[in-house]
């Protein structure tokens, strides 16, 4: 029966049949997944794993600091740290599709990956030796809206799944398969991950680069960042961290409007704010977030942003609407 000692057990055993005494390296994006299936695959094959952390510029603010500091404290698992941004954003320069989007994001991750693995070797003094596992936080309904594998997209290709290239050397060891989040999170504190991690809201892998509709830029990436600091810090400081899902800050970059802003005209970009709740990501709905949470995020952005000068308030469910715009 399911239990989370089970389940912990159960997965152990077989990423301990699956890599043998082989080398394996896992991503950590700073979300509850890649953090829970590392955990496991450490407890499961010890040194053998190597965390890598790839800084690919699609950050939120503060994020890259949180996972070197707060996971490493909580696991000491031994860990690479990669600055790939300038190769993310040369990647992703011109490209405004979603899907396009996430396959050269998911492509450049295990180009990362690959380059890191050979470092890895190299610093262990193992030649010969090749990793040749690559760990993945995906959870079941990641596999269901991606087609499950089948190559073509349900609803989006995560990164993760539907995005791999196709030359893949790694064999996936992808423990939280058959799990929803919230099984995720009990497995997460069974495994004694503290709770900043384990209650950590999700954040997707390609990160703000598909909260950008329209092309991603550098500017555009840090326009973004500023006013999703806002929002996180007001919903933080109201105690909403608990009841809502997740809150998706999107900069429609290719929408301009007007405005009206000290004594003058402005022509600038609205930002839009998507709170959900949620049990599972599979559906959810809009979250009821008191006006004056909303006033207060508003006025700070549109104050402190430049080049914004319209906050929107998406009031979709999931059904029709997806939580992430793109
Ligand atoms: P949607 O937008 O499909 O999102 O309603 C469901 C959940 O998945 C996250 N999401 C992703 N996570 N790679 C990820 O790692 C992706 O490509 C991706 N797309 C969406 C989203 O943030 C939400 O939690």
């Amino acid at each position: 029966d399911w239990t989370t000692v089970n389940v912990v057990e159960e997965q152990v055993a077989l990423i301990r049949a699956q890599v043998g005494d082989k080398r394996a390296i896992c991503g950590l994006s700073g979300g509850v997944d890649s953090a829970v299936a590392a955990a496991l695959v450490q407890k499961a094959i010890g040194d053998k794993l190597t965390c890598v952390y790839v800084d690919h510029g699609l950050m939120r603010k503060g994020e890259s600091e949180q996972v070197e500091k707060d996971f490493v404290a909580a696991t000491g698992v031994q860990l690479k740290v990669v600055d790939a941004e300038e190769r993310f954003l040369t990647a992703l320069a011109g490209v405004s599709d979603p899907e396009q989007k996430r396959k050269i994001i998911g492509r450049e991750f295990i180009r990362v990956f690959e380059q890191a693995a050979s470092e890895i070797v190299a610093e262990a003094g193992a030649s010969g030796e090749s990793v040749e596992f690559l760990v993945q936080g995906t959870l079941y309904p990641d596999v269901v809206e991606s087609g499950g594998g089948t190559g073509t997209a349900n609803i989006k290709s995560h990164h993760n799944v539907g995005g791999l290239p196709e030359d893949l050397q790694f064999a996936l060891v992808e423990p939280l398969r058959k799990l929803f989040k919230d099984e995720v999170r009990m497995v997460g504190a069974e495994l004694g991950l503290p709770e900043e991690i384990v209650q950590r809201q999700p954040f997707p892998g390609p990160g703000l680069g598909i909260r950008i509709v329209g092309e991603v830029t550098k500017e555009r990436l840090d326009l973004l960042r500023e006013a999703d600091a806002i929002a996180r810090a007001e919903l933080t400081a109201a105690g909403l961290d608990r009841s809502i899902w997740q809150c998706p800050v999107v900069l429609l970059a290719d929408v301009r409007s007007v405005g009206v802003q000290g004594d003058g005209r402005t022509y600038g970009h609205p930002i839009v704010l998507r709170p959900v709740s949620s049990e599972d990501a599979m559906t959810a709905d809009w979250s009821r977030v008191p006006y004056e949470v909303l006033a207060k995020i508003s006025t700070r952005i549109t104050n402190e942003v430049p080049d914004v000068n319209r906050v929107v308030l998406d009031v979709t469910s999931k059904p029709p609407g997806t939580i992430e715009w793109e």
